[in-house]
C-alpha cells in the first residue's frame, strides 16, 4: 500500500480532456487548492479560453488527443516536472455485446479509455518517477467493477483501466507514486446526458478525488451511488454484477 499523501498546494498538474466535464472540474478544484501550474489537456485548446481566461499563467493550454501518438509525443515534450498525471479523458460508445455495434464500439472505448491511459502514462513516466512524491490519477467507472450490460463494451473498457491501475501500482510499488482509481458512478457531464438516473455533480466528484489525493487513498469512489456499490463490491462482489445485469 502506497503511504503517498499529496497536497495539491505547489504542485504541478497534467490532465487529460480538462476543457469539460469531470477533467475541467479536477483542474479548477487543484488550481482553486493551490496548485501551482495545471498543463490542461484538450484535442482543441481554444475549448480551454474561459479556464485561461479565469487562471492566466497557472494554466497551460496542450493540445492532446490521446488517440494520436504525434499529439501524445508533442504535449509529453511540452509539459515539464509533472506531480499529478490526472488520466481523464475518455468517451462513451454505446454497445451490447450482440448488438451490431459490438466491435467497432469496442474498439473506440479501447483506444481512447484504455490505450489512451497506456500512451499517455508512458509517455510522462520519468516524470513521475522521482525522488519526489507523486501521483497518477486514472479514470475508471463503477461498471469497470461489474459489467453493465446496456453499456458492455464501455465497462469491458473501464474494466480494463481497472486492472491496468493495479498493474502500474504494482510496478511502482517501489517508487514515492501514489496510483489511484477513480470509480464514479452516473455524474452529470455531456457524457451521461441521456442517462434517466439521479447524478452526482462532477464539482463533487472533483472535491473528493482532490480530499482523496490529501488521504493518499488509492481506490475512490467518489459520489454517492458509487459509495454504495463500492461497499457492496467490498462485501460482495456477485451482488453487484447481479444488480447492473439488470441493466440491459
Ligand atoms: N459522466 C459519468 O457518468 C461518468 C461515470 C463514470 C466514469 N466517467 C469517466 O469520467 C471521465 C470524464 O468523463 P465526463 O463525464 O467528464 O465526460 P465528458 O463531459 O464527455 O468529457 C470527456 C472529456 O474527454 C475528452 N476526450 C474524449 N476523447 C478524447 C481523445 N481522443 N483525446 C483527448 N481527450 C478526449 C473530451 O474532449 P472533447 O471536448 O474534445 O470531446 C472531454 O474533455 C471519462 O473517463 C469517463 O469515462 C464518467
Amino acid at each position: 500500500m502506497s503511504q503517498t499523501k499529496i497536497n495539491p498546494g505547489g504542485k504541478t498538474v497534467f490532465i487529460s480532456g480538462s476543457n469539460r466535464g469531470i477533467g475541467k472540474a479536477i483542474a479548477v478544484e487543484l488550481l482553486e487548492q493551490g496548485a501551482e501550474k495545471v498543463y490542461a489537456g484538450a484535442r482543441d485548446p481554444s475549448s480551454l479560453d474561459e479556464l485561461k481566461e479565469k487562471y492566466g499563467e497557472k494554466l497551460v493550454p496542450v493540445q492532446l488527443d490521446v488517440t494520436d501518438d504525434n499529439s501524445i509525443n508533442a504535449a509529453a515534450s511540452q509539459v515539464r516536472d509533472i506531480d499529478i498525471l490526472v488520466n481523464n479523458a475518455g468517451v462513451f460508445a454505446a454497445g451490447g455485446i450482440f448488438s451490431e455495434q459490438a466491435l467497432s464500439s469496442l474498439e473506440t472505448n479501447l483506444n481512447v479509455n484504455l490505450w489512451g491511459i497506456v500512451k499517455l502514462t508512458n509517455s510522462v513516466l520519468e516524470q513521475l518517477r522521482q525522488p519526489k512524491e507523486t501521483a497518477i490519477i486514472n479514470i475508471s467507472s463503477v461498471t469497470g467493477l461489474a459489467n453493465m450490460p446496456m453499456a458492455a463494451t464501455y465497462s469491458v473498457s473501464k474494466a480494463a483501466v481497472h486492472s491496468l491501475t493495479q498493474g502500474i501500482r504494482g510496478e511502482l510499488a517501489n517508487d514515492n507514486v501514489l496510483v489511484m482509481g477513480v470509480y464514479p458512478g452516473p455524474i452529470d457531464t455531456d457524457m451521461a446526458k441521456d442517462l434517466q438516473m439521479e447524478k452526482d455533480s462532477p464539482e463533487n466528484v472533483a472535491k473528493n478525488i482532490v480530499q482523496s489525493l490529501i488521504e493518499g487513498r488509492e481506490y475512490v469512489f467518489p459520489d454517492v451511488m458509487s459509495g454504495q456499490v463500492g461497499a457492496l463490491y467490498a462485501a460482495n462482489p456477485k451482488s453487484v454484477e447481479d444488480n447492473f445485469g439488470k441493466y440491459v
